[in-house]
């Protein structure tokens, strides 16, 4: 298989909010050429792509989400000419950048939606979806559930209802339209032209209504987005589409279709499963939910990942696992937004860096390529004052001066985080970098040591057995003759475990890939002790 066509298989992902990570015009707002200054930072850290939320003019009624013009860049952030600067250097440095592709709605602002709107007649009338009635589609639920009571609004200009699946400036555009389905594709175009590796494309499932089902995942959307892949193939042999489809595993399989659909996928559903393992210091809902995923084509990949710039969303879990995990990790009622928890990784475990690393051990080594988020690499905190899903969304923490770094602005986009124990006076990249023993060190040599190994991006996963199958999740990764055996000890004790070696392990030693400390296996097995929330990426030692 084609090593660079398949870059993703193996990549380390960061996803990026440009208004967050560096200003550097001084106006309070992170821009394209601030982020430009830190690529350095991203490539020295192993970074091999970065995922950017949406820079596309916009009203910003959903940070970015909201798009009025698929073809520029909103002036916050700069312009096409910075976007182009960001792709070259970022490309000199090995770093490739996708962005949001924001297919299923446009902003109410778009001016398709305002000619839509103001004109029966107009091509762009048939863009959107109207409807005389709010009794259509009736099945398909709502999903920003704090603030919309409806998927139809009433436009008074129009003197129609429309659909929207988010909020309600947020129409959704309408795939039946074969212009529409062309003007996607004449978009995807125009970014890849310019150079761009690929897009998160936004909130998939959605593409199509239909009477009588819930509007997710209709075979009408697995048809157009064939067509968006071979139209990608065409034009971009090495650029991905990574799915946004918060599904069940059997439902986001069908976005790989034969390999023919979009390159890469969310695993949505393992990520809460990964917190609930480390609140009940029990492996099983990750084993049961892996053991759940069907097998993908070889040219896919999974993507994993901890926290994203959304509320840690909790719709793949059965009712009382959410109502456990509001419990566990949203104890106050302004943590909550929707079904999810609107926490950053370190505060959700508790800033116990044990803890924190441990989560990073389960990303980095389960099926899938990991996408770190911003921030979570040095265990920056969060704002729960914030509305929305800004308190995730703060300043990046860069160093203890004025605005962390960030800016030189009086004022900036949002507060920097300044209350102990997370404020950037404690918690920035430069005082974790002068320190070896700091998170970002730590998880600097995951991705170092992750990135040695094909077994990561390539390999099967295999269950060890183990006589703490709870307490302990053992697997191997394995990718024709490699293995590497991963040990992670999810409970707050010390655990002994024996673990039953497979052929190819059976070598004099083991070695740590991150200590590089090594163990004897005895007749068949290795004994190990591991310290609380502790994690052994093991490695056979050929003699010699
Ligand atoms: C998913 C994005 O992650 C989220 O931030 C956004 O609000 C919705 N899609 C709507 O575009």
């Amino acid at each position: 298989m084609d090593k660079n066509t398949h870059w993703f298989k193996d990549a380390v992902f960061y996803e990026v909010y440009v208004r967050a990570y560096q200003d550097s015009n001084g106006d309070g707002h992170g821009d394209l050429l601030g982020l430009v200054e830190k690529l350095d930072y991203l490539q020295d850290l192993g970074v091999d792509c970065l995922w950017l939320m949406p820079i596309f003019p916009s009203p910003l009624l959903d940070d970015g989400y909201d798009v009025a013009d698929f073809r520029g860049i909103h002036p916050d952030f700069g312009n096409l000419d910075d976007f182009k600067l960001l792709i070259a250097e970022a490309h000199k440095r090995s770093i490739r950048i996708i962005t949001d592709m924001v297919m299923n709605h446009t902003s109410d602002q778009h001016p398709w939606f305002q000619e839509a709107r103001k004109d029966k007649n107009s091509r762009y009338r048939d863009y959107y979806v109207w409807s005389d009635t709010d009794e259509k589609f009736s099945e398909a639920r709502i999903i920003f559930l704090d603030t919309e009571k409806s998927n139809w609004t009433w436009d008074d200009q129009a003197q129609q209802f429309y659909w929207h699946r988010f909020y309600s400036s947020q129409p959704d555009l309408n795939y039946d339209n074969p212009e529409v389905q062309q003007e996607m594709l004449d978009i995807m175009k125009f970014w890849l032209d310019m150079g761009i590796d690929g897009f998160r494309v936004d909130a998939i499932p959605y593409l199509y209504e239909r009477e009588g089902t819930n509007g997710e995942n209709l075979p009408e959307t697995h048809e157009y987005l064939k067509q968006v892949r071979a139209f990608f193939d065409q034009h971009a042999p090495e650029g991905i589409l990574l799915s946004e489809a918060n599904q069940w595993p059997e439902d986001v399989r069908a976005y790989f279709g034969d390999g023919d659909e979009m390159h890469m996928a969310f695993h949505f559903p393992v990520m809460p499963r990964i917190f609930m393992a480390l609140k009940r210091q029990d492996g099983t809902p990750i084993r049961q939910i892996l053991e759940r995923t069907p097998p993908i084509p070889m040219n896919n990949q999974w993507c994993t990942f901890l926290r994203n710039h959304d509320e840690l969303t909790l719709e793949m879990v059965t009712e009382e696992e959410r109502h456990w995990m509001w419990e566990q990790y949203a104890p106050e009622l302004r943590m909550r937004l929707n079904l999810g928890i609107r926490r950053r990784l370190a505060p959700l475990l508790g800033n116990n860096k044990a803890k924190i690393l441990l989560a990073n051990s389960l990303l980095f080594t389960l099926p899938g390529s990991p996408i770190l988020y911003y921030g979570d690499e040095i265990g920056m905190g969060d704002n729960i004052w914030l509305d929305d899903r800004n308190g995730v969304r703060t300043p990046m923490q860069w160093e203890d001066s004025p605005n962390a770094g960030f800016s030189a602005a009086q004022q900036t986009y949002a507060p920097v985080i300044a209350e102990p124990p997370f404020s950037y006076q404690s918690v920035n990249v430069a005082s974790q970098q002068a320190d070896p023993n700091s998170l970002y060190h730590h998880i600097k040599s995951m991705i170092a040591n992750r990135k040695n190994e094909r077994v990561f991006g390539w390999g099967e996963l295999v269950w060890a057995q183990n006589d703490r199958p709870e307490q302990v999740l053992a697997y191997y990764r394995q990718f024709a003759d490699e293995l590497v055996l991963i040990v992670n000890n999810l409970s707050e004790a010390a655990q002994t475990t024996r673990i039953e070696l497979v052929e190819g392990m059976l070598t004099p030693a083991l070695i740590d890939l991150l200590t590089q400390q090594t163990c004897t296996p005895t007749s068949g097995f290795v004994e190990l002790t591991l310290p609380p929330y502790s994690y052994l990426w093991l490695k056979p030692v050929q003699p010699g």
